[in-house]
């Protein structure tokens, strides 16, 4: 089977950084929101963990954005096909009933197209819109204390907590979702592996792109690297 490079270490790192902040300010957000029903760690440490997943979320998301407009990564996020509305609609007859009668992915991945048009417009909400909306309120929440003027400013506590947990409820609607679409690989486990070692199992296509020369720019030489079929099939179905 061969195999294609994806994702290097700093996009993984990035990714599972941002991914376990967010699972545990969901934790910490509902304990400080509802401190009788959720207290695995109490008010207080909550609180300040919340606090500190925060921060680390906001150098966490700075650092993956020099690195995505660096490395011109940041490309892949952008609709950019002719026929993409065409293509966005495929896919979605496909995550709503292709996939249920075991009919192939309508759009083949490849290194210089990760992700596909629905793909696409919902990292670049969720990373554009949603990110940003919940750590600018976090800050401001954080920080009426310290600039109480400046809270006041952009609409007050009331206003700011209302956003900040409406955008942690759009958090929790797209990880149910993202976890699901996750797991509909060539197995349950195919994408969640290869968003951790990088390198994805190809069953179809992927000898295509074993002649082209991956990309020399910024540390992506390895992206796009194949490795040509094992010859012993020591991977059980694959
Ligand atoms: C709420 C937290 C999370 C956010 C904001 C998030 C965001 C993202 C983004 C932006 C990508 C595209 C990366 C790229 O292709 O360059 C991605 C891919 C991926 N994520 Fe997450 N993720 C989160 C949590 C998770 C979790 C918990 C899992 C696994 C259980 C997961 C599994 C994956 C996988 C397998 C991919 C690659 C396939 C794909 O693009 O769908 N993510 N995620």
């Amino acid at each position: 089977m061969a195999r294609i490079y994806y994702y290097t270490v700093h996009e993984r790192i990035w990714h599972w950084v941002q991914a376990a902040a967010i699972m545990l300010l969901m934790w910490t957000g509902l304990e400080i929101h509802h401190p009788q029903t959720w207290s695995l760690l109490g008010f207080q440490t909550a609180t300040t963990l919340h606090n500190l997943l925060g921060f680390a979320l906001i150098v966490n998301a700075l650092l993956g954005l020099l690195y995505h407009v660096f490395t011109e990564e940041i490309l892949q996020y952008v609709p950019q096909h002719k026929d993409f509305f065409d293509m966005a609609w495929k896919q979605a007859a496909y995550y709503l009933s292709g996939i249920f009668r075991g009919e192939p992915h309508p759009i083949e991945k490849d290194p210089d197209n990760k992700l596909n048009p629905l793909q696409k417009v919902t990292y670049l909400l969720i990373l554009n819109l949603l990110l940003p909306a919940q750590l600018v309120t976090g800050l401001l929440i954080w920080g009426a204390q310290r600039w109480p003027q400046l809270t006041e400013r952009l609409g007050g506590l009331v206003l700011l907590g209302t956003v900040h947990t409406l955008a942690a409820w759009g958090f929790a609607a797209f990880f149910l979702l993202h976890i699901y679409l996750a797991t509909i690989g060539h197995t349950p486990l195919a994408n969640i592996k290869a968003m951790l070692v990088g390198w994805e199992e190809q069953h179809h296509g992927a000898h295509k792109h074993a002649s082209e020369a991956p990309r020399r720019r910024y540390g992506l030489s390895q992206v796009g690297r194949v490795e040509a079929p094992r010859t012993s099939t020591s991977q059980g179905d694959e």
